[in-house]
């Protein structure tokens, strides 16, 4: 990665290898990137808050809120703004809320809203490098996609000598500029669909879904920041379009079916997670349905599924992903979807799982290849679960 013009977070947690995040600062601003510094509170104990405003010519981020101007630091935007967030250095307390969730200060909080590259540069001593709870969460936060910049061996502030010590500065920066930003998915053309449908009454009625279109959005929003060339298509949704991201906007299952279709010959990857309506009316009336009798009926007829028609005409080399929203016997009807639609993965959503499906920004899925491997995720923001979507299809295509 070029860090010229890059947009680079460091974050510190509390360790006497702080001092070094001084230089880290100094030599990223020096490489040309724009630099912000995000702190945990304890952090400040080892290197002032000054130091680094100085260094990365913009203010540190320490608080949710100051309290003498009542101003709040959106830890969202902070994580947005991110191209590359580096943690360095990085507790075994805050690599452990990490790879748990866990929010209690802006820079976790900045991390669970981030959703670009991050670096985890460990410190600490030898015998917490090498606790089991240690290494777990840190294979924990590796699984989610971070990558790791390994500590060295060497004299330790315990005295101990051992590993466990902050990569140094220089090399830091070398990792980073030898990392392909543009990732593993450059040269893939990705389709995504997302959102619901929706399935003209009449001119002022339709019939449609809860689904907010998060899941799709968080996904093309990963593959870009993997290299992809994505396409989007959406369907009605009130979120706004991701940066850089070609969206095209359809309302019914036909448009969505025509627009998916326009590059079914092109694509490399294509993830149909929208809530397409499985029914649309007989007829659309041409004028408003006045109401007239008790009762009224509607006549409805079967939408064509775009996932089972992408299945029945893939290629040698495309990669087809669907997703199952099932109530009752979810993993049969899950396998069954699979193998009927001609998929390469499914990503199965239940709805009895709290947590997980429509609405909010957390999901809790599993994820079927043909061979019957199941992976199931934890609980986490559909950011997460998009990262590690798109992690699976990586490995299964390489
Ligand atoms: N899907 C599609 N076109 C449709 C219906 C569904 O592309 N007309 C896709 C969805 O985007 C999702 C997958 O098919 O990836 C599964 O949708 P789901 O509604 O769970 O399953 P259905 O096959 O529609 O079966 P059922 O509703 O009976 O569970």
């Amino acid at each position: 990665m070029n860090l010229s013009g890059k947009h680079v977070l460091v974050g510190i947690t509390a360790s006497i290898a702080a001092y070094k995040s001084a230089t880290l600062v100094r030599l990223l601003v020096k490489s040309g990137a724009h630099v912000k510094v995000v702190m945990t509170p304890d952090s400040l104990h080892f290197i002032g808050a000054l130091t680094l405003a100085t260094l990365s010519k913009n203010p540190v981020y320490s608080q949710y809120f100051d309290s003498t101007t009542g101003e709040w630091s959106n830890h969202v935007e902070l994580g947005k703004w991110a191209d590359v967030f580096v943690i360095a250095p990085a507790t075994s307390n805050t690599i452990s809320k990490m790879a748990h969730g866990q929010c209690d200060n802006l820079l976790l909080a900045t991390y669970l809203s981030s959703d670009c590259p991050v670096f985890i540069a460990p410190a600490m001593d030898l015998d917490m490098f090498q606790h089991p709870a240690f290494r777990n969460n840190l294979k924990l936060l590796k699984s989610f996609g971070n990558y790791i910049i390994n500590s060295t061996s060497g004299e330790l502030a315990s005295g101990l000598s051992g590993e466990g010590r902050m990569e140094e500065p220089e090399e830091i920066i070398k990792q980073l500029e030898a990392f392909k930003l543009d990732g593993t998915l450059t040269g893939k053309k990705i389709l995504i669909t997302a959102g619901p449908t929706y399935e003209a009454i009449d001119p002022v009625r339709f019939i449609g879904n809860h689904s907010s279109g998060k899941m799709g959005y968080a996904l093309a929003k990963e593959a870009k920041n993997l290299g992809a060339e994505v396409i989007l298509i959406s369907g009605p949704v009130s979120i706004p379009s991701p940066e850089g991201i070609h969206v095209i906007h359809v309302k019914s299952a036909d448009e969505m079916y025509d627009a998916v279709f326009k590059h079914q010959a092109s694509y490399d990857i294509a993830i149909l997670s929208a809530a397409v309506a499985d029914y649309k009316p007989a007829q659309v009336a041409e004028q408003k349905i006045k109401k007239a009798d008790n009762e009224h009926h509607l006549d409805l007829i079967k939408n064509k599924d775009i996932l089972r028609s992408l299945g029945l005409v893939k290629k040698e080399g495309q990669f087809l992903v669907g997703f199952a929203l099932e109530t009752q016997n979810e993993l049969e009807n899950a396998l069954v979807k699979l193998t009927e639609k001609n998929l390469d993965l499914i990503v199965l959503n239940s709805l009895n799982d709290s947590g997980a499906g429509f609405g909010g920004d957390t999901n809790l899925v599993k994820l079927i290849t043909p061979d019957n491997i199941i992976d199931e995720l934890p609980l986490q923001s559909k950011t997460e679960v998009a990262k590690q979507i798109i992690a699976k299809i990586n490995q299964l295509i390489h």
